[in-house]
């Protein structure tokens, strides 16, 4: 099939090189020029396991392009929306300004029968409204909502093998032509058995917001537990392993330490809030801003145990940060708890040092007064204490013993609770974990 794709950043050029390698000949289009030149050179404009080589895979097959110019959409049948859909600035709604630009500019470019599919995540009512704009234009013209649970750092599995397949309908009848033509785009996954659920067009935008909604509960629920755990002596990943046994609840997710980050989670669930009341159901998502504020509080925590661990003040201690992405395989500092953190205690007079494998570029960015250092050893030289705040996996495998020879005192607060604490406890470093006795 020829199909559009409507953004190429984070979703979208995941989204595209996904669909040229199920076979289908893909044209991603984005206004930014660098993101478009990077991507038709086959460099994945930011660092995501597997995308880079499959991009240039699938382009050696000559069926996946990139361009500025919108009227390449032209001759497609399906047309995915990729496009973000921010926090606005100062408020807690979606910033939709993206996502209605690359709808009406699209629509000089539909032809009769086009499906034009929204993957973007969006305040609930969305899709109703642009299918009328879509149908304004080109009246055979169908809008779908079809929307995204791919994960940072397992984008392309995600893509390739969802886990179920969500299709939003204006009659939500599955017998629509429109379904049809999805299924054809879907053809390769549907065939291996990925589920694929037909529904109306808000139940298909609420799935996307109630999903990340339930997981940013679950991770708030595990970090106020961390929380009693801290009041009561206990030790919240062992609570954590006995009730994740337990089916009804299972272990996934709960995972205690400084909280949830990065573009999804955060913004998502404020944009919830703000939508529910718009619709006058703010109560039913009031505890929502208590999953907030939980995670807002790790942040203040970790600076606050990192002050003990140095004695009781952060004054001119050497504080050395392991960790900048929000989270492990991914270059992404969007709301990183770690970045904040940092930057947190530069301000109350730390000397901050960061290192990442991936992300000191983008963190740079966001904040260029803390001083960054590529390599973990001379990150680690000198320091009063380490903060392990993003878990990749060459920090839980950093020898205490060679690691106490670098530093100028052992002390190590462990923001994810993934090292043993014996081991290290062992290896003479004062031991902090988050939720842990
Ligand atoms: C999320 C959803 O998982 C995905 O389905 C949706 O499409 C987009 O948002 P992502 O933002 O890539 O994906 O990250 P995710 O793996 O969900 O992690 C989010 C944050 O929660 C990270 O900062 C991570 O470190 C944190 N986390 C996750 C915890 O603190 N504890 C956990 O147990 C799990």
């Amino acid at each position: 099939m020829r199909i559009s794709v409507i953004g190429c950043g984070y979703l979208g050029a995941v989204h595209a090189t996904c669909m040229a390698e199920l076979g289908h000949e893909v044209v991603g289009i984005d206004v930014d020029e660098n993101k478009v030149a990077e991507l038709a050179a086959a460099r994945a404009p930011f660092f995501e396991p597997g995308l880079e080589a499959l991009l240039k895979k699938v382009q050696t097959t000559g069926r996946l392009t990139f361009t500025t110019d919108m009227s390449a959409a032209k001759g497609s049948s399906v047309h995915f929306i990729c496009v973000g859909t921010p926090q606005k600035k100062g408020e807690n709604g979606a910033d939709m300004s993206y996502v209605d630009a690359a709808t009406r500019t699209l629509l000089p470019y539909l032809s009769a029968d086009d499906i034009v599919v929204g993957k973007s995540t969006v305040p609930v009512g969305t899709a109703a409204r642009l299918h009328e704009v879509v149908q304004s234009a080109e009246p055979s013209a169908e809008l779908l909502w079809n929307p995204e649970f791919l994960r940072e750092g397992h984008a392309v599995s995600d893509t390739l093998q969802p886990d179920r397949l969500v299709y939003g309908v204006l009659s939500g009848a599955e017998d629509h032509p429109a379904v049809h033509l999805l299924d054809q785009v879907y053809a390769a996954p549907l065939e291996t058995g990925t589920p694929r659920l037909v529904m109306d067009l808000p139940t298909a935008e609420l799935v996307k917001t109630a999903a990340n909604s339930f997981l940013a509960t679950k991770i708030s629920f595990i970090n106020a537990m961390a929380e009693l755990c801290d009041a009561a002596g206990a030790d919240v990943t062992l609570l954590a392993d006995a009730i994740g046994m337990d089916s009804r609840i299972g272990r996934q997710f709960l995972n205690a330490g400084i909280g949830f980050g990065g573009g999804c989670l955060p913004k998502d669930i404020r944009a919830f809030m703000a939508r529910a009341g718009e619709l006058g159901a703010d109560q039913a998502l009031a505890f929502l801003r208590e999953v907030d504020s939980i995670n807002m509080r790790r942040r203040v925590r970790v600076v606050e145990l990192t002050r003990e661990l140095c004695g009781g003040s952060l004054l001119g201690q050497r504080i050395t940060v392991l960790g900048a992405a929000f989270k492990p395989e991914s270059d992404d500092v969007r709301d990183s708890p770690a970045l904040s953190i940092a930057a947190q205690l530069q301000l109350q007079g730390a000397v901050v040092t960061v290192t990442d494998p991936e992300a000191l570029a983008n963190a740079a960015r966001r904040f260029p007064d803390l001083n960054y250092v590529n390599s973990t050893d001379s990150a680690l030289q000198r320091a009063d204490a380490v903060l392990l705040l993003t878990e990749w996996q060459d920090y839980r495998d950093l020898d205490p013993y060679v690691t106490a020879a670098l530093v100028s005192t052992p002390r190590i607060l462990d923001g994810r609770n993934v090292l043993n604490s014996t081991k290290w406890r062992t290896a003479g470093w004062k031991y902090r974990g988050l939720g842990r006795p």
